[in-house]
């Protein structure tokens, strides 16, 4: 016999004698009582064994559609904030309107060797070589560290550029919040403003996500004539002939502290260290 024939016997043996000891094995354990402590920990420890083999399996053969999901969700939110958004719309169809780039946001400049459909921002602000720790008085969102590169999405009809939509966060009460802030191509006038991950309470800092709250922001100014970005939520409602209005949101009613996070991450995304070094350069160079 060959050696290959050999080892297939052997391996159908030790087989064999293992599935003749693992019935020997359960038929004992199952004629003990209910009540022994060998049988409770023998069914815990099989139970515990197939839920873990069955949870594992699930959490693998489902991560594909956990990232589709994902995907999907954040490109509905992307078509929400430019008001582009229908229930029952094919979203990846719509989605190609936008023209998505990476840019490189110490220099404001676009950066072609990242690939924008795979950057992930959220992801590369964990990574110490994709980003930079902020120093206390400058991280005024409160999100420690600042990616390198950010991805900016550019919403054009007919080849026109429409809506400039810039990735944002920033820390509110409980929560990091997960948004997007819309400009028209005058990099200065908000079209909208969503956020697609928040843990702030239901009905009060949850109302970020409140249509009726975002519709306050359409038509806003981002920064003053200095270029300082200056859009900010206030305690109560801003009447329109109030001076500054165009620079003012009402808060959100009983969620100060949340108000406050979203002004704090307006103030830093759109600031020098956010997205003003290729806010400039791109509304310059138009
Ligand atoms: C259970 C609970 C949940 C709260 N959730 C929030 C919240 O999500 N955002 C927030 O700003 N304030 C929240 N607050 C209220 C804050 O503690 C604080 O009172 C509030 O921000 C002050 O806002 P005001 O000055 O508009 O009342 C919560 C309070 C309680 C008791």
């Amino acid at each position: 016999m060959s050696d290959n024939s050999n080892s297939t016997t052997q391996l159908a043996d030790t087989w064999q004698i293992w599935k003749e000891r693992a019935r020997i094995y359960a038929e004992r354990i199952l004629s003990l009582p209910n009540d022994s402590y060998e049988k409770t920990l023998a069914v815990a420890f099989w139970l515990c064994l197939v839920c873990a083999i069955l949870v594992s399996f699930a959490a693998v053969a489902l991560k594909p559609l956990q990232l589709s999901n994902k995907s999907a969700d954040m490109k509905r939110n992307i078509l929400e904030v430019v008001d582009l958004w229908e229930e029952g719309m094919d979203v990846d169809e719509a989605f190609k309107q936008f023209e998505i780039k990476v840019v490189d946001l110490a220099t404001g400049e676009f950066v072609d060797d990242i690939d924008p459909e795979s950057y992930d921002m959220r992801k590369a602000a964990k990574d110490p070589s994709l980003s930079d720790p902020l120093p206390r008085e400058r991280d005024i969102a409160q999100i420690k560290r600042r990616p390198k590169y950010a991805t900016v999405y550019f919403l054009k009809e007919g080849g026109k550029l429409q809506a400039i939509i810039l990735p944002v966060s920033g820390y509110g009460l409980w929560s990091t919040m997960y948004g997007f802030l819309a400009l028209e191509p005058d990099c200065n006038t908000v079209i909208g403003i969503n956020f697609y991950d928040q843990g702030e309470t239901p009905g009060l800092g949850g109302e970020v996500v409140n249509s009726d709250w975002r519709a306050l922001w359409k038509g806003k100014q981002v920064y003053d004539e200095s270029g300082t970005p200056v859009l900010r939520l206030v305690k109560g409602s801003v009447s329109p002939d109030q001076s500054g209005a165009e620079y003012m949101v009402d808060g959100l009613a009983g969620a100060t502290l949340t108000s406050n996070g979203v002004s704090n991450l307006i103030r830093f995304w759109l600031g020098e260290d956010g997205y003003k070094p290729f806010l400039d350069k791109f509304c310059g160079q138009q």
